[in-house]
């Protein structure tokens, strides 16, 4: 089933069909049963890392996972180290890490660079954020904790609460969940920050969705499967004044946590900021650290999956020039 995963791009979460998606997710079970197992299987491979904004779980979590599997990795982060603080393209950079890596995942404050950037190298390209519109590696962590917690992908209500409006993690994650049958999504946010149409749409055209779009948390608390928490993307606002007066608008504390189901599960991508209260996090109802970890083994998956190297040994490494290329150098 990985097999056809093999040299393709992950942009954005429709790239992989949902058999597709249960192959990796099996995959990474697997990974995270027995990771010795898979310890040498991209020995010789190269992961590079384009990071032109901030972030902790996702490159860091690549970083494991490519060295986990025997892997390395070259990166940066930042494009003040790159020669995009020179003006190079998007392009041009990509087709240089195409020389000497194997594999590259992109993070860019543009939307759709990392689309750009897949139809400029010849390796596989994963899209690690693209500014406030996709990040479908953060909605494979996703898929697969709600499928460990909750032993289902179906017919789940979902709250999902903050900034819906330029939170990425919760566009990917809607667009994904969608395609699985009877969701219902309470969409939690305050007038200024709700969810873009298109992503409304991605909803109407699920597999019979459905959403509600309330402002109080505390409203459909008690009906949820799952709460997703998102921060306030504070480097999205046009201006100051409008994020100090947005940003604290949802708290989750462990006086709302009474109005939930015992069996509701708290996610959220992290980083997280003030809207979930510390004194959650012994909560047993609390996943998102737990999330955190199922993301480097989904990660782990991935690459082997995009590199062909789930029932490799680690030995064929790919070779840099074709054994043709050498011939026609002698
Ligand atoms: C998210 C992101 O970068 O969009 N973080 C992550 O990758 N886990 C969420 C966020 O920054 O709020």
């Amino acid at each position: 089933m990985q097999r056809t995963l093999q040299g393709r791009n992950l942009i954005e979460p429709l790239d992989f069909s949902v058999d597709e998606l249960e192959g990796l997710f099996d995959l990474s079970m697997r990974v995270m049963k027995d990771p010795g197992s898979f310890a040498k299987k991209c020995a010789g491979r190269l992961l590079a890392t384009l990071f032109y904004e901030p972030s902790t779980r996702t490159r860091f979590s690549f970083e494991a996972a490519m060295l986990r599997l025997g892997g390395q990795v070259i990166g940066f982060s930042g494009e003040q180290s790159s020669s995009a603080a020179k003006g190079e393209s998007i392009a041009d950079t990509v087709r240089t890490v195409a020389c000497y890596a194997d594999i590259a995942v992109i993070r860019h404050p543009k939307e759709g660079a990392p689309r750009v950037a897949a139809q400029n190298a010849d390796i596989p390209v994963i899209n690690g954020g693209d500014g406030g519109h996709q990040h479908p590696t953060q909605t494979l962590t996703d898929l697969l904790t709600v499928r460990k917690e909750k032993k289902r992908l179906a017919g789940l209500r979902v709250g999902l609460c903050g900034d819906l409006k330029f939170g990425r993690t919760v566009h990917s994650l809607i667009k994904a969940l969608a395609r699985y049958e009877g969701m219902e999504f309470f969409l939690i946010s305050p007038e200024e920050l709700v969810v873009p149409e298109y992503v409304r749409n991605d909803i109407r055209n699920g597999n019979d969705s459905r959403y509600t779009e309330v402002t109080r948390m505390q409203d459909v608390l008690p009906q949820l499967d799952i709460l997703y928490m998102t921060r306030v993307q504070k480097e999205r606002f046009f201006n100051e004044e409008d994020y100090v007066r947005l940003k604290d608008s949802y708290i989750l504390d462990a006086d709302k946590m009474k109005l939930a189901p015992a069996d509701m599960i708290v996610m959220h991508p992290l980083p997280r900021v003030n809207e979930i209260s510390t004194e959650v996090d012994a909560d047993p109802r609390a996943v998102y650290f737990k999330q955190a970890k199922n993301g480097m083994y989904v990660r782990m998956a991935l690459i082997l999956s995009l590199l062909g190297a789930e029932n490799g040994s680690g030995e064929n490494t790919v070779p840099i020039l074709s054994r043709e290329e050498v011939k026609s150098w002698k």
